[in-house]
């Protein structure tokens, strides 16, 4: 049983209840930090809560502030993404033993920066535009409508080590995410190419220098 009661909101603007969670995920990722706190419950409420309200959203959001014509496809494509990489670095944390190890504060670390990233670019190209572009009434329905899958999943159970490895399996499957190989793959092109601009800068350097 947690320490952490994670509130249960179940009707307002969807905007307002997506962004008192991100206020939530901000306490939680500091209370997983603290060394006076119990951890592994502060680790249990911060995955559980993450995982429930990027499901929710790709659900019951997206989609129709797409056919609203408030995002494109790019955004809901790249919200989409950035969930599956929370997800991975949900996975780094789950998988560190302790909770007071160098491993944990790393993963921690790690899980921290996605989330920061995501909630940024969330709010500004996704939320922002919905604000603008989809009334009120909309608003109030998505919020019922999230909030209701939200809590859904809390109450199931949605961020076992094996549900958040399932999840992250479905999104490579559908091409949200590329998979571990070619990733790794894109990575080594990238840091050729580095190498081999930078040989070019040094040779240019050489010759100039031979010019003087
Ligand atoms: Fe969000
Ligand atoms: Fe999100």
């Amino acid at each position: 049983m947690s320490d952490y009661q994670i509130p249960r909101p179940t009707s307002g603007d969807v905007l307002d209840l997506i962004l008192d969670d991100h206020r939530l995920f901000e306490d939680l990722l500091r209370q997983a930090r603290r060394n006076d706190v119990d951890r592994e419950a502060a680790r249990t409420a911060l995955t559980e809560l993450l995982v429930a309200h990027g499901e929710a959203e790709e659900e019951k959001v997206y989609s129709t502030l797409r056919t609203k014509r408030a995002i494109g496809e790019h955004e809901q494509e790249h919200g989409k993404e950035e969930h599956a990489e929370i997800n991975e670095a949900i996975i780094g944390f789950l998988e560190a033993k302790g909770t007071d190890t160098d491993k944990y504060d790393s993963a921690l670390e790690d899980l921290a920066t996605a989330v920061n990233h995501h909630a940024n670019e969330e709010e500004q190209t996704i939320l922002n535009p919905a604000r603008e572009d989809v009334s009120l009434d909309v608003r109030k329905e998505l919020g019922v409508a999230w909030a209701t899958r939200r809590n859904e999943l809390l109450d199931q159970g949605c961020a076992s080590l094996e549900q958040v490895k399932a999840l992250l399996h479905r999104a490579e499957e559908e091409g949200t995410i590329a998979s571990p190989k070619a990733r790794e793959e894109a990575d080594e092109i990238e840091e050729k190419a580095k190498k081999e601009a930078k040989e070019v800068e040094e040779a240019s350097k050489e010759q100039e220098k031979a010019g003087d």
